[in-house]
């Protein structure tokens, strides 16, 4: 039986700008967050991950770093820092950092070096070439936000790549000096006591080293993202094989220490997924898994993936599955209110890690941003598309008071409209609100053998837009139902009876007597049914 962190564990992502603002200048801050400690322990997480708070021009909100080991005065300073990471150990809260090793920001001062001229010796930290005869870009590489990855630098006449925006320039970590300074990044916050990392962006770290245009893609439809649905298919800039051997390189450091953890953040396959899995050192590393972001909502699609993944996964290897984070719609705008308790039920009760993204548990909606508004890079660089992220990343609803609690002063963003209901504080008192459905998700997962330590038994029959499955641990026998439905069904599974322990709607008795020979599922029920 896994014990102990990292196994099993659930963490809860801080989007530090959105989270609290504790000097009302309308962005969150690191003391805002120590002043929420108890909302954290009171919803029962074990760990938080901090979205980026380095030194950095906020150009993607932290996702561009001036200095790895610095903190941005708009958060606060390494004083407050020290003193979150102790206060949330007191409170037994893990906390870990995020992790951006594929590209740094346009001002770090390596790059002001690097692009200063052709013979510096920092040239080779990022990845320059030389135009095209006729001084076009070297070759047909695009930028995850749109465009071409490659932007002149005129002074030197050499393109630089960068992967997403252009001020975002791609570190070149084939050089062993980029390498060496990366790492010490690592153990300079391990050394500090965090206890691990979100590593952003992995599947970009390296690209083909003979710069190959990448073949166009004959099943593209013009009007969509040029590079999410594939104008280029990315064989030659995504996903490269030394990119595994770096992530076992990474994960050995955190081995240097005690219990430290690594998740990765790679939109990749199943079977890429499970290579990583298994390249890679299991005691401090594990691949995000966003199925649930990703596939359809529907029943029949979930039981094909999640079946396959367990199946070839094993029960060694934990997954890491989440539901929302700050680059994604908020889960109630994708699948609607009643299917996002459905989310929330799977998240705490598949096998594994489970992330839950600040707000999500209070049910957050995203909030449309008027276009004069919008700041996201992603957004700006491919218009028109409507990718902004800022919907899902509004102020924390905190309470029904002005800014919903957040801040004393407007918002850097504007607050959701429905905070006057959906908040923090009038949830706590509603016993059927998303907030007690969250912490009474999480306290069965970890109270509840088979929830956390139970194999995944997936089901042999299939029903009509149910995915159900059981998990297992000696003799402990749970029995998991989603109707991604809105017609009731009635499931015939097995000749046994069982007990409620929670449903998605709150409003079943715990313990009610349920008969699974003939179990009555309400439309877009979720249920927890613990067999006697
Ligand atoms: C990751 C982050 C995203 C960021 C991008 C570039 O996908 O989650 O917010 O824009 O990397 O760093």
């Amino acid at each position: 039986m896994r014990k102990g962190w990292p196994f099993n564990a659930v963490i809860y992502q801080i989007y530090p700008r959105s989270f609290n603002d504790s000097n009302g200048d309308g962005i969150g801050d690191i003391k805002g967050i120590i002043k929420k400690i108890g909302y954290l322990k009171d919803l029962g997480v074990d760990a938080v991950w901090l979205s980026p708070i380095y030194k950095s021009p906020q150009r993607d909100f932290g996702y561009d770093i001036d200095d790895h080991k610095a903190i941005d005065p708009i958060f606060g300073n390494m004083a407050d820092f020290d003193e979150l990471v102790l206060r949330l150990h007191e409170n037994n809260i893990k906390i870990i950092m995020d992790f951006v090793p594929n590209h740094t920001s346009s001002s770090h001062p390596w790059f002001i070096e690097s692009r200063s001229n052709k013979t510096n010796p920092k040239r080779d930290w990022y990845v320059w070439r030389d135009p095209k005869p006729n001084g076009e870009p070297p070759n047909n590489w695009m930028s995850a936000f749109g465009g071409s990855a490659w932007k002149l630098d005129k002074e030197t006449n050499q393109y630089f790549y960068h992967a997403f925006d252009e001020h975002q320039p791609d570190l070149n970590w084939n050089n062993p000096e980029v390498k060496k300074e990366m790492f010490g990044v690592m153990r300079f916050w391990l050394d500090k006591g965090v206890d691990g990392f979100r590593t952003d962006a992995v599947d970009y770290l390296f690209e083909d080293k003979g710069f190959k245009d990448e073949p166009i893609n004959p099943n593209y439809r013009p009007g969509f993202h040029q590079y999410t649905d594939q104008e280029l298919l990315h064989i030659y800039t995504n996903g490269q094989k030394e990119s595994i051997d770096l992530l076992r390189e990474m994960a050995n450091i955190l081995r240097e220490y005690e219990d430290k953890f690594m998740v990765t953040e790679a939109a990749t396959t199943l079977s890429e997924l499970i290579k990583m899995y298994k390249a890679v050192d299991w005691h401090s590393y594990h691949p995000f898994n966003f199925s649930l972001i990703n596939l359809p909502w529907l029943a029949a699609h979930h039981k094909e993936y999640i079946d396959e993944y367990e199946k070839r996964l094993g029960p060694h290897y934990l997954p890491c599955y989440v539901t929302g984070n700050h680059d994604q719609p908020r889960v109630v705008t994708r699948v609607g209110k009643k299917q996002a308790r459905n989310a929330a039920l799977l998240l705490l009760t598949l096998r594994g890690n489970a992330f839950i993204y600040n707000g999500e548990e209070i049910g957050m909606r995203n909030r449309k941003i008027p276009k004069d508004k919008s700041n996201d890079t992603y957004d700006l660089s491919s218009p028109g598309l409507g990718l902004g992220r800022n919907g899902q990343r509004t102020p924390m609803q905190w309470n029904d008071t002005n800014n919903a609690g957040f801040s004393t002063n407007e918002p850097w963003l504007p607050v959701s409209l429905n905070y006057g209901k959906v908040n923090a504080e009038s949830e706590n008192n509603d016993p059927k609100s998303f907030l007690n459905l969250y912490k009474k998700l999480i306290r069965l997962k970890k109270n509840n053998l088979a929830l956390s330590n139970g194999d995944y038994v997936p089901l042999k029959i299939t029903v009509r837009n149910v995915f159900c499955f059981f998990r297992e641990y000696q003799d402990k026998k749970i029995f998991v139902a989603v109707n991604f439905g809105s017609k009731a069904r009635n499931l015939n599974i097995v000749n046994k009876k069982g007990k409620v322990l929670v449903n998605s709607f709150l409003n079943r008795k715990d313990g009610e007597l349920v008969d699974l020979s003939r179990l009555y599922l309400k439309a877009d029920e979720g249920i927890v049914i613990e067999l006697i």
